[in-house]
């Protein structure tokens, strides 16, 4: 990735105090640092967010199977957001967070989309699933992408923890599309 060697200033981004010197050996003070705590700072948001949508996704659902994956989902977001406070910290960092507009956008269509099914019905449930699978996609694209960024910054220790959401990530979607595909897609053509 080409990226420029400019230098911010001081004041504007390295808000934490001096830049500590990373597991690498080398400094964090460098552009594609700043970039990748960026995104972990979003991703970090998005997270969040979700725990607390989570709880109203599963109030929403018709069927107690998918209630109970978006239980097993609101648990693994716990998990997620430990582990980037884990990264902050072995970043050198404290956990902040960076507003995420595409998790922001996800959350609010699936408000209009509980709001526009019955409760009750298997259309609910089916538009639940696409809901959390738009989610799952944007994460697992993120942490996809920084699993990668950090591979390439040396940074082992970070590399495994995100390999660890990544891979929960996509057990996630895989067992969504299977509740989907067991029962809810075909009740909610029916209704
Ligand atoms: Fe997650
Ligand atoms: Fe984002």
């Amino acid at each position: 990735m080409a990226h420029t060697a400019g230098v911010r200033p001081s004041t504007e981004r390295n808000t934490q105090g001096a830049a500590k010197s990373g597991k690498s050996g080398k400094m964090d003070n460098s552009e594609f640092h700043h970039f990748f705590m960026d995104e972990v700072k979003d991703i970090y948001w998005a997270e969040k967010h979700l725990m607390k949508a989570l709880p109203k996704m599963k109030k929403a659902a018709t069927s107690p199977e998918l209630a109970q994956a978006f239980d097993k989902h609101t648990h693994d977001t716990q998990m997620h957001i430990e582990a980037l406070e884990q990264i902050f910290g072995l970043m050198g960092e404290k956990p902040a967070v960076k507003k995420c507009e595409a998790m922001e956008g996800l959350l609010t269509e699936t408000d209009t989309m509980i709001s526009a099914t019955d409760r009750d019905t298997m259309t609910r449930d089916a538009g639940l699933i696409m809901a959390a699978q738009k989610m799952e996609h944007y994460e697992i694209a993120t942490y996809g992408t920084l699993r990668a960024f950090a591979k390439n910054m040396g940074r082992t220790d970070v590399v495994s923890l995100l390999q660890k959401t990544l891979d929960n990530e996509k057990a996630t979607d895989v067992a969504l599309t299977e509740i989907a595909e067991r029962r809810i897609n075909e009740q909610a053509s029916e209704e």
